[in-house]
């Protein structure tokens, strides 16, 4: 999604910092971008369609700066055109927005009628236009902006520049995240911290309803009444090597070698010295729930139909896993016995904050399995459970995902020991278990030579099927999604049971099929299903563990097959989907493709 960064110093050219903040933004995903710069006493905007390189042919337009703001857009009212690109400036305003500005039509109608002319079909420029407007009247710029959020329905995040106070910028913000970072002598804004992690690791959150005014040698925040307040300076955890790819030809892939680390991380916030207890002092305690709603997005979301086949079987508690976007306009049957989880890697989704916020309203209880640490899910949410992914930069999300489905394990192991459901000596060999994951994925992503196969067997392939049962076609899901992010190839997830009431129709001499079959109990159904495939002519990819390659492998219903380490029924999720990332990959890889940026998507979907 989009980007904003902003600089104000003399210590370094802005518009250097501008387009190194961008670049590092460049993974949220954007199709045009655009500077403001005081250059002479004077604002110029630089804008361009399409990627970085296309603004930075443009700027010997300009001169060396020291105060400007710079912009990322992911077109949401508007094609992706130079016009549309922000920054926007209206009278005395220039202005960058991440968000949305949801009464656009209702402002401009206003606006036109005090003779403003808008050259753009964004909802920004009206922005632009009304704090102009306001401005105009008010001639106090803090006023200004409460007038302004006031007026705005919508979410938004600020970098402003006025033209008669040209050594400031201005920022405030609504349900769009942004960042105060700080230098020395030196400042700056931005939407997410790797854009200022060249320069700096120090920032403070700006909340909404919260008022910036940033200079080079001071940071000035109010609250909503203008009053002047203190907030915390945070210092980011990670260095910069966590935005670089260290060598790896894409960040993804380099995300999926991370994963072994991260699960370690993750675990080992809650279990340092193998001791049941330790996981069970430090989980949730879901003895007070009757039910658990799951509400995510994307890849979190597949994430949560693991959690729901898990904590169904071992926790005895129904679990509903809700698409965000659904859950927040749909009656809910949840109440104080109800336990809501929202599972977001980035803690700033629009539609899982407001699944949240729902929830909240009704009184339940919240709980958040977030990577981004001070994101609004994680702040807002009653208690928070941290994926240690560090950050994630590839849209395709595998190291956040793993650490997801992680968690919601070690959930599950706490509530299913105090069920008695798995004795506390059962539970001792799992914690054995969850030892060994890390090397096991990594001697999987080792198994490159296999995926490089299986991709150039498939990657010609316009549809490509992917089928489980139970848990394993909640694994498909999560695999068939990776695959049509990053390859474009038509690739759907079926319920293996399901197919004969219409997909096996689509089925033809050579369609690929990925088979998933860890689950021992349905195996048998499952390899029906596969053999209903292969007498159609199918090209099946089996993904199965040791044991049941034991049992079935002889036989011939597969064409091809990853066979993943025997473990714990709760860990045969997490490997089981570390071949699939890696077949996606090296299909994006031989089609092509650009694999950490895919057209058209984002990594942190902060609109509706
Ligand atoms: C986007 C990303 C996905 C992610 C989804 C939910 O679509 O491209 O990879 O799964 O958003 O994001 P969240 O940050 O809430 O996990």
């Amino acid at each position: 999604m989009c980007g904003i960064v902003g600089y104000v110093g003399k210590n370094k050219n802005a518009l250097h910092v501008l387009i190194d903040g961008l670049k590092a933004l460049e993974y949220r995903g954007y199709d045009s971008a655009g500077i403001a710069v005081i250059n002479d006493d004077k604002i110029k905007i630089v804008k361009s369609h399409g990627k970085i390189k296309n603004l930075e042919e443009k700027l010997n337009e300009v001169d060396n700066s020291y105060i400007g703001i710079g912009h990322t857009r992911w077109a949401t009212h508007g094609k992706p055109t130079e016009v549309n690109a922000h920054p926007h400036k209206a009278g005395s305003v220039t202005l960058v927005h991440n968000g949305i500005i949801e009464n656009y039509e209702e402002l401009k109608k206003d606006l036109r009628k005090q003779g403003y002319k808008f050259k753009s079909e964004t909802d920004t420029e009206i922005a632009c236009a009304l704090i102009d407007s306001i401005y105009k009247t008010s001639n106090n710029k803090l006023l200004t902006l409460k007038k302004a959020n006031e007026m705005i329905k919508g979410s938004f995040a600020f970098g402003i520049i006025f033209d008669n106070d040209i050594n400031n910028i201005y920022s405030m913000r609504k349900d769009s995240p942004l960042i105060i970072a700080l230098g020395d002598n030196e400042n700056y804004i931005a939407s997410d911290v790797p854009a200022i992690l060249s320069f700096t690791n120090k920032y403070i959150l700006l909340d909404s309803n919260e008022y910036a005014v940033i200079s080079e040698d001071k940071i000035d925040i109010y609250d909503n009444n203008l009053n002047l307040i203190n907030k915390d300076i945070k210092e980011y955890e990670g260095t910069k090597e966590v935005v670089m790819k260290n060598g790896y030809e894409h960040f993804m892939l380099k995300e999926i070698h991370d994963e072994p680390k991260v699960i370690e991380n993750t675990f080992k916030q809650f279990i340092k010295n193998n001791d049941i207890n330790e996981l069970i002092d430090n989980m949730p305690d879901l003895s007070k729930y009757d039910n658990i709603d799951i509400v995510a997005c994307g890849s979190a979301y597949h994430a949560g139909l693991i959690g729901k086949s898990l904590i169904e079987k071992f926790a005895d508690i129904p679990v509903n896993v809700e698409l965000a976007s659904e859950y927040r306009y749909k009656k809910n049957f949840n109440n104080e016995k109800t336990l809501t989880i929202l599972v977001s890697q980035s803690g700033e989704t629009a539609d899982t904050l407001a699944a949240l916020r729902k929830a909240k309203q009704n009184g339940t209880y919240t709980l958040g399995i977030i990577n981004v640490v001070g994101s609004s899910i994680a702040r807002e949410a009653d208690s928070v459970l941290y994926i240690k992914a560090g950050c994630e930069i590839a849209v395709a999300t595998t190291k956040a995902y793993l650490a997801q489905v992680l968690i919601l394990s070690l959930i599950t192991i706490n509530k299913a020991i105090s069920n008695n459901n798995i004795s506390k000596e059962k539970a001792k060999l799992i914690l054995e278990d969850l030892k060994k994951l890390p090397n096991m994925i990594d001697d999987l992503i080792k198994e490159k030579e296999k995926f490089e196969i299986i991709a150039k067997n498939i990657y010609k392939d316009n549809n490509i099927f992917f089928i489980g049962r139970g848990v394993d076609y909640a694994i498909s899901m999560e695999g068939s999604l990776k695959l049509k992010e990053i390859s474009y190839i038509n690739s759907q997830a079926y319920a293996a049971g399901e197919l004969k009431h219409g997909t096996i129709s689509l089925i033809e001499n050579g369609t690929p099929v990925v088979a998933v079959v860890t689950d021992e109990n349905i195996a048998e159904k499952t390899i029906s299903n596969i053999k209903e495939t292969k007498a159609r002519g199918a090209n099946v990819i089996l993904i199965t563990t040791q044991k049941l390659n034991e049992k079935y492998g002889d036989s011939d219903f597969y064409d091809q097959k990853i066979v993943i380490p025997n473990i714990s029924e709760f860990f045969t999720p997490i490997l089981a989907i570390v071949p699939l990332q890696l077949i996606a990959y090296e299909v994006a890889k031989l089609r092509g493709e650009n694999i950490d940026q895919p057209r058209n998507l984002a990594k942190s979907v902060t609109v509706e």
